[in-house]
Order: structure tokens, then sequence, then C-alpha cells
């Protein structure tokens, strides 16, 4: 068969009147040998000239061959340089991470870059067909918005014609109004903290679906994403073989993902990390070495539940059992990748709403749509939010989220 592939030089080796050129062209990657007695002249010398990086058109026949791990080779008939890339600043040799972030616009090209934002696109492909299938509608929230959904002190403000409005931390509040118009709705966006912090999880600048579901309490809620995360991975175990290869992730750790997952009470959580010695009192947030202490507990995904109110947002619903929790949930991922998703059913009550904005000192005025969907129609309902990049760092085995999003923001990364 005949091909013709247009692509960029990802390796060169050549002999005498031989060049084994491996090109990728983002579809995959594969060996085209130019021998001089099956091209023109002048295609051979333009062979030559061919550096890393370079782009190039190649024609050829397709030849089996055993020993390529695709199984084939092309014999080269034509080799048409399209630009002759100058002195490729990455090479094989191990670069700082510093320096591969300067050159993100290029380390993108790296197999193992590849391969991550491949997987990145199969978990939004795939949670796009599972809320489908599941009923759930699309209807996605805003970026520039007047209220603060996740607290005030991760806000980042713009200038709106003069007026100050913040880029969204979460598209909930607008979920739980779509709810009430669709029945059960998704978001897909970017969301924005300025998270001081430097950690491996955090970014400035995430996407997150966001689920929304009315008359839907909190253990329907946990169900709905059990069986979301269990579809998820057995998806990408599916889908992408060769990148989990690529990535060299143990997918053992992976195919035992399997619904219901297990559920650990906030106050269970106390006392487990008491037990492993941990200086933590009821009333504290979790950080990361406390997540990893509790998930480490079960063979996988665990859900913490019922978190004390004072330390979630003014919207979760207080256990009516006990004031003093609400009935929120963590999705903690096994492996010490920590939450991946929050999430609970949501306050009816306005007095409770309006004591509890007050209480946060967030603006009244700003929430008067939102204690609407209260006072027309209000019922239980429930949602939550997952990080794309935590999960996609999670699910490829990555040891830091810079690597999930082609142009990671984080606290000292802002290019390119
Ligand atoms: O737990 P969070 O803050 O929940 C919410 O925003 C809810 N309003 C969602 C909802 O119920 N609709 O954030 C949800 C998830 C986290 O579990 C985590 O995966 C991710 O968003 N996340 C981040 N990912 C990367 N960088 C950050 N700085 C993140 N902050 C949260
Ligand atoms: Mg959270």
């Amino acid at each position: 068969m005949e091909v013709r592939l247009q692509g960029w030089v990802r390796n060169k080796r050549s002999g005498k009147g031989i060049h084994f050129i491996i090109l990728r062209d983002g579809t995959g990657e594969i060996q085209c040998v130019a021998a001089k007695a099956d091209v023109p002249e002048s295609d051979f010398s333009a062979a030559d000239a061919l550096t890393l990086e370079s782009s190039v058109v190649i024609d050829g026949v397709v030849k089996a061959d055993p020993r390529s791990p695709s199984g084939f080779e092309i014999g080269v008939t034509r080799v048409q340089p399209v630009q002759i890339a100058q002195d490729y600043p990455i090479s094989k040799k191990e670069h700082g991470v510093d320096f591969l972030m300067e050159n993100r616009h290029l380390w993108i090209r790296s197999a193992r870059q590849v391969a991550v934002l491949q997987v990145r696109d199969e978990v939004i492909k795939a949670t796009r067909d599972h809320f489908y299938e599941k009923g759930f509608i699309c209807a996605d929230s805003p970026i520039f918005t007047p209220n603060a959904c996740e607290g005030t002190t991760t806000l980042f403000d713009v200038d709106y014609f003069g007026e100050k409005v913040y880029l969204a931390q979460s598209g909930q509040l607008y979920n739980e109004a779509t709810a009430m118009a669709l029945g059960k709705v998704y978001s897909f966006g970017p969301t924005f903290r300025a998270e001081k912090s430097k950690t491996r999880r955090h970014l400035m600048e995430f996407w997150m679906f966001e689920a929304e579901a009315a008359f839907c309490d909190f253990e329907e809620n946990m169900r709905i994403q059990e069986e979301y995360i269990e579809y998820l991975v057995a998806r990408v175990l599916d889908k992408c073989a060769e990148q989990m290869k690529a990535l060299e992730r143990d997918t053992s750790k992976l195919s035992n993902v399997k619904a219901p997952f297990h559920r650990i009470a906030y106050d269970e959580c106390v006392k487990t990390l008491k037990d492993k010695g941990f200086e933590f009192e009821w009333g504290g947030d979790f950080g990361s070495p406390e997540e990893t202490a509790i998930a480490e507990s079960f063979d996988g995904p665990v859900f913490v539940t019922r978190f004390p109110t004072t330390i979630k947002p003014f919207y979760m619903k207080r256990d009516p059992a006990r004031p003093d929790v609400v009935l929120g949930s963590d999705l903690l991922a096994p492996e010490g990748y920590g939450e991946i998703i929050g999430g609970g059913q949501r306050e009816e009550s306005i007095d409770e709403l309006l004591s509890r904005i007050e209480h946060e000192g967030l603006n009244k005025s700003d929430f008067a749509w939102y204690l609407d969907l209260r006072r027309y129609g209000g019922v239980p309902h429930s949602g939550f939010g997952l990080g794309l990049e935590r999960t996609v760092g999670w699910i490829c085995g990555l040891s830091h989220i810079r690597e999930t999003i082609p142009f990671p923001r984080m606290l000292y990364h802002k290019y390119p």
C-alpha cells in the first residue's frame, strides 16, 4: 500500500546510502527507511539535511516489519522537507523541570506528553458520553461571575467595565439553577483559584466537570459519582492501552476501581489519623499527607463524608441529625493522589443560607438570584465537581499535575 505521511522528525540515523527516519505525526510514530536506490537523488540529499523536529512529507510503501513496535515500516519513495529545524532545544538527555516548563510549547511534542494529552482527551470524551447516556444535559456556566462560590480567599478579580467581577471558582451555583430547569445537568469549563500553594496538585486554572441533579440526595449523589469514575477508568483502560504503556503505568492498580467505593465518615478519619500519629484535631481540614494516610487503608477510591460545617462552603446542607457536620463528600483517589471530587447535598432553607452567607462575610445581594431557587419550587438536590487534571494525573500515574494540561498555570509559572 502506498501512503503519504506528513509529520516531524523524531529521530534519524544514517548509514552508507540509507537514512532511517522516525516520523511522528500526532497519531503515532513509524520508521521510514530511505534507501538511495529508491528515491530521487535530490530527495536523498534533502533527507541528509533533516534534523530533529524538522517537518517533512514522506511518500512510501507500507511493509510488515516484525521488529517494529507498530509491526510496520515505510519503504520511502519520496522525501520532501517542509522546514529544517535548527538546534531543537529538547534532546534525549535529561532536562531540568524549569527548562522544560519554559519550553512547554515544545515539550508537549515528546512521546510522554503526547500520551498524557491523549488520555486527557479520552477522559473528556468519556465524561461527555457517560453524562449523555445518563440523561444529563450540558449547560455551561459563566466564567465572569459576581459571586464567590468557594470562599473569598482564592478569587481572581477582573475589571468588568468599571465593576469588579471574579473568574469562576466553580460553576455550581449556576448549575443549581439549570438543574431546576433541566433536571440533570453538567458543566465543563475552566475554573480559577488564586491558591498561594505550590504543590503537586494545585493549578491556578484547572478544568472541572460539575454535575447537578434535582430530586437527588447525598447518598444518590455518591452513587452517581462512583458509577462515573468506574466508567472513566474502564474506558481509559480499554481505549488507551498504548498510552498507559508509554507512561509505564501499572494498570493493575486501576483495574480494581469498581463501584461501590468505600465510605468513611470524617469522625472516623480523625481517629485513624490520631492512631497513625498525626497531630490532628476534630474541625481541622485535611492536607495532602492526611488524605494519603486515610486513603492508604483502602484498595480503591474512598468517599470521606460528613465534614465539619465550619470547614465547608455555605451551600452545603447540614446533616439534620447533626448540624455540626454537612452532607458533603470528598472522593479520594488511591495511591496518594488525594481528592479528585468534592460534592454533596445543597442547603434548601433560605434562612439557613442567609445566615451562612452572612457568617462567611459574603455580600447578600450578590446571592439574591440564588435564593430565588429556594423560593420558586425548591427541591432536595445534590451535585459534585471533578477536577480533570487531578483525575488525569491519577489515571496516568504522574507525580505532578503540571503535565496534565497543555499549558499549566501555576504559582510561579505562566509562560508560555
Ligand atoms: O472541592 P471543590 O472546591 O468543589 C467545588 O468547587 C464544588 N463547588 C464542586 C461542585 O459541587 N459542583 O473542587 C472540586 C474539585 C476538587 O476535588 C479537585 O479535584 C479540583 O476540583 N480542584 C483543583 N484541581 C487543581 N488545582 C486546584 N487548585 C484545584 N482546586 C480544586
Ligand atoms: Mg474540595
